[in-house]
């Protein structure tokens, strides 16, 4: 059955204009998140996710469900972390194989001699009922395959669900080219970070790239729920966040110039080598010092107050004259509210992964000592305002831990 679209025709004006403003954007989970956004606007899709292609398989990447999670919150299911293989046994795995869009009218109702069934498990665990599936597969102009987009339960004025029209189907493969494209951009921008941090780190480049995503992560959905209950705009509060979580990924990237003899120390820092570390601060701002954008701001400060504590302790505080020639940047001693948000925020998700995480001079600390920690902590190290969002949004976050849990 194909039903007649009430839409307005300046649907291809409308793609344009978002395809526009994509290339705006630079971290790819913004990236799907805006693209889904758009594709169910224009579908009128109650729900939809995103698999992107990973080592031969399609790994989940994104997700939104306007009946199942509360509207503009953070959200753990983000984070899941699952894979289908690209064969003919799933919706998605087809569509990735033939490079098909398929349109489903129901579901649980499929024809008995297609090659794909329909996995329940989701709609099982959640109490969710799945019927209209429109699949795409996310093709660049130049052919390849980045991933597929599926979008569910198409509703009428009235919301109730009906099944994907022409006009979907029609427009879904230009839409799905240039989001395709910017969606690869995106991959590379974060595979840039991970390969800067890996040069900085040189330790284990895998356990590397984890923290520089979990950090990320944790820094970006702190904001989001700190911005979210103070009221910001939706629209801004996503822009931030995106530079945020490229910024907070960054925060390290200054111990490129600590010698492989201080980073690698399996034993205790003595007080010489640590005044040596400090300087990793300094080193991952001035690469920033020559800022062209927000987010060369957002970086230069994040990488130079990730250490700054609320009380006004931690460093680089005042670092004396050596970098006087560097004007942009302030290294006087700051505290409290005087720290950008961004920074308290970082400082936190930087210290929790690092106790969490077992590293050359330390064991992983168990969960409850860790929570122990920043609890006692909020008021001198850490802003307590940054500690209370940390523990209302707790599920993400183990969320993000599970999901870079080591790979
Ligand atoms: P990192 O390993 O990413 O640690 C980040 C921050 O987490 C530390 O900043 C500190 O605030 C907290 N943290 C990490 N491990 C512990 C711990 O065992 N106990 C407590 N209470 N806090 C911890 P900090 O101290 O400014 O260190 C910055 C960086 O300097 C560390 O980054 C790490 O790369 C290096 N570092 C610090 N101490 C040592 C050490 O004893 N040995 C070696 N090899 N490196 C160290
Ligand atoms: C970009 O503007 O997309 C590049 C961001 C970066 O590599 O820091
Ligand atoms: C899944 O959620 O496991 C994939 C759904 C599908 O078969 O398309
Ligand atoms: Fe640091
Ligand atoms: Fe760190």
């Amino acid at each position: 059955m194909t039903l007649v679209c009430k839409k307005p025709v300046d649907v291809v004006h409308n793609i344009m204009k978002v395809i526009e403003d994509l290339n705006h954007l630079k971290d790819v989970d913004t990236i799907l998140d805006r693209i889904l956004y758009e594709a169910r606007q224009m579908t009128s899709a109650d729900a939809g996710s995103i698999f992107l292609v990973e080592d031969q398989t399609l790994k989940f990447s994104y997700v939104h469900n306007d009946t199942l999670f509360q509207k503009g919150s953070v959200n753990k299911q983000v984070y899941a972390s699952f894979g289908v293989p690209i064969n003919e046994k799933s919706i998605v795995g087809y569509s990735a194989l033939k490079g098909q869009t398929l349109v489903l009218d129901d579901a649980y109702e499929l024809d008995a001699d297609l090659p794909y069934s329909f996995n329940r498990s989701f709609d099982k665990e959640s109490g969710y009922r799945t019927r209209s599936i429109l699949t795409i597969p996310l093709v660049t102009l130049k052919g390849d395959i980045v991933g597929v987009m599926q979008l569910i339960n198409a509703k009428n004025d009235d919301g109730e669900v009906q099944p994907f029209c022409e006009q979907d189907v029609q427009h879904a493969p230009l839409f799905a080219s240039h989001a395709s494209v910017a969606i690869e951009r995106g991959i590379m921008t974060r595979e840039l970070i991970l390969r800067m941090m890996k040069m900085a780190e040189m330790r284990d480049p895998s356990e590397t790239g984890a923290h520089v995503m979990r950090v990320g992560s944790y820094t970006a959905e702190i904001y989001h729920h700190m911005m979210q209950k103070s009221g910001m705009e939706e629209m801004e509060l996503k822009r931030q966040k995106d530079i945020i979580r490229l910024a907070a990924m960054l925060h390290d990237v200054g111990k490129v110039g600590i010698a492989d003899a201080i980073l690698k120390k399996p034993g205790k820092l003595d007080e010489e080598e640590f005044a040596t570390m400090m300087w990793h601060t300094v080193y991952g701002a001035a690469l920033f010092a020559n800022s062209t954008s927000e987010l060369d701001d957002l970086c230069r400060d994040i990488a130079l107050h990730h250490h700054q504590k609320w009380n006004g302790k931690g460093y680089p505080g005042d670092i004396g004259d050596d970098y006087k020639d560097i004007k942009e940047l302030n290294t006087k001693p700051v505290s409290g509210e005087d720290i950008s948000l961004p920074a308290r925020i970082c400082a936190l998700a930087d210290v929790y992964d690092a106790l969490c995480s077992k590293r050359s001079y330390k064991d992983a600390w168990p969960e409850e000592k860790v929570d122990a920690i920043l609890k006692e902590d909020a008021g001198t190290h850490f802003d307590p305002a940054v500690v209370e969002a940390f523990f209302e949004i707790k599920d993400t976050i183990l969320a993000i831990r599970e999901k870079w849990s080591s790979h």
